[in-house]
């Protein structure tokens, strides 16, 4: 017996640089490094050097940096993966784009439709990947519950529903920077109108009416600091949307949604972390997530999968699809339909009023069917 030859494809890891080594860049950069199928972590940079050291000894990494000039000038970095504050992420993604690399950035792209657009076309010129950080996409519950929409159990969608009750602890009320006025549209209920955008595929959103407030932490309202919202979003096809978010949810990170329509209603997500359950003479009883990386610890590792292999496929490495889960991959269309209605519920939450959404930005459906992996946005 002799054995035949197969053919190999050129099979290199895709190298990629962290960029922030904050909260998120941190577990970003430990699923690079351990998790992420032919996915290499290349380098870390941050401008808070202890940051960066702590995160690389951790990682055994050699390449790190306080200058982000560094990573872009590297040939051997393929792409970034860019973590640092929304206030970075615009000009990051144009400098990436132009420096040759393919880019995932954390949510959202900019803080203006005018920066994100900027940074979408640079991507766009330089003909690179550009994904983002809508990990929620990517979670088990939320793709199972678009395909079944997609396979008809909803019918026409006429009511959904997101939420996000945060803990509060690790990322969110204790750290001025994560609640700057507006972080809970532009940075949490951002993943919410994500959700319900990709829940009501081919329609978009009209009309965005919000109401807030400082209710776990009313001395900070005067600061502009909200920590408690309800959005409601119709859309083009008549759908009308809730989104949800308070910052101090105390029984554990809760992120669930729902569409109900003519045909019926799908549901995702819950708190509890285990299908276990106890019945004891206290009651019955479940285990709950409390971190956003517990509760969407796969999904955070399937989305960089994804995003792997679409720059594998881009730049020619050959096949790597382990580990990814096909479903649709959030691109420029998808930020930036996202973030319009967050910009819109900002306003509508400081004026009391309804707002168009045609006043923040003139927006276009992202693509109706589900993109399979290597499908650019
Ligand atoms: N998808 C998700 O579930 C999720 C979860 C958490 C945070 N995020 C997003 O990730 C981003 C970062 O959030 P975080 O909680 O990790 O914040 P963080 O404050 O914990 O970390 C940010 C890091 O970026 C560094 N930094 C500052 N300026 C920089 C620059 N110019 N270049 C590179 N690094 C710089 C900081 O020193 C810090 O280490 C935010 O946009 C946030 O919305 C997404």
């Amino acid at each position: 017996m002799t054995y035949l030859q197969h053919p190999a494809a050129e099979d290199r890891p895709v190298r990629i640089a962290v960029i922030g080594a904050g909260w998120i860049g941190r577990f970003h950069a430990e699923s690079i490094a351990r998790r992420v199928p032919h996915a290499r972590l290349e380098a870390i940079v941050d401008p808070v050097l202890p940051a960066v050291q702590e995160l690389a000894t951790s990682l055994g990494i050699t390449k790190i940096s306080t200058d982000v000039a560094d990573v872009l000038a590297d040939p051997d970095v393929d792409a970034v993966l860019i973590a640092s504050p929304l206030r970075f992420h615009a000009e990051l993604i144009t400098a990436a784009a132009q420096a040759g690399k393919d880019v995932f950035c954390e949510k959202p792209g900019g803080r203006t439709i005018a920066e994100l657009d900027a940074a979408i076309d640079a991507a766009a010129s330089a003909g690179v990947v550009l994904r983002f950080g809508f990990n929620r996409r990517y979670s088990r519950d939320f793709a199972a519950a678009r395909r079944l929409i997609d396979d008809g159990a909803v019918g026409t969608p006429q009511l959904l529903r997101s939420l996000t009750r945060d803990p509060g602890t690790e990322a969110g009320i204790s750290n001025p920077e994560r609640i700057a006025p507006g972080t809970i549209f532009l940075e949490t209920l951002i993943h919410d109108f994500d959700t319900l955008n990709w829940l009501n595929p081919g329609a978009i959103p009209v009309k965005v009416h919000a109401v807030a407030d400082a209710l776990v932490a009313p001395e900070a309202k005067s600061g502009g600091l909200l920590d408690t919202a309800v959005v409601t979003t119709t859309y083009s096809n008549g759908a009308i949307a809730v989104a949800e978010a308070n910052f101090n949810a105390l029984y554990g990170y809760d992120v669930r949604g729902e569409v109900f329509g003519s045909a019926g209603m799908v549901t995702a997500g819950t708190p509890q972390a285990t299908n276990a359950t106890s019945y004891t003479a206290a009651g019955i009883a479940s285990d709950t997530t409390r971190l956003n990386i517990h509760l969407f610890h796969d999904a955070y590792t399937d989305e960089l999968a994804h995003f792997t292999d679409d720059v594998a496929a881009r730049r020619g490495f050959g096949s790597t699809t382990a580990g990814a889960s096909p479903t649709a991959a959030p691109g420029g269309v998808d930020a930036r339909n996202a973030l319009a209605v967050a910009l819109a519920a900002f306003r509508s939450a400081e004026t009391g009023l309804p707002v168009e959404v045609a006043d923040i930005a003139e927006l276009r459906a992202a693509e109706g069917a589900v993109q399979l992996q290597g499908v650019q946005a």
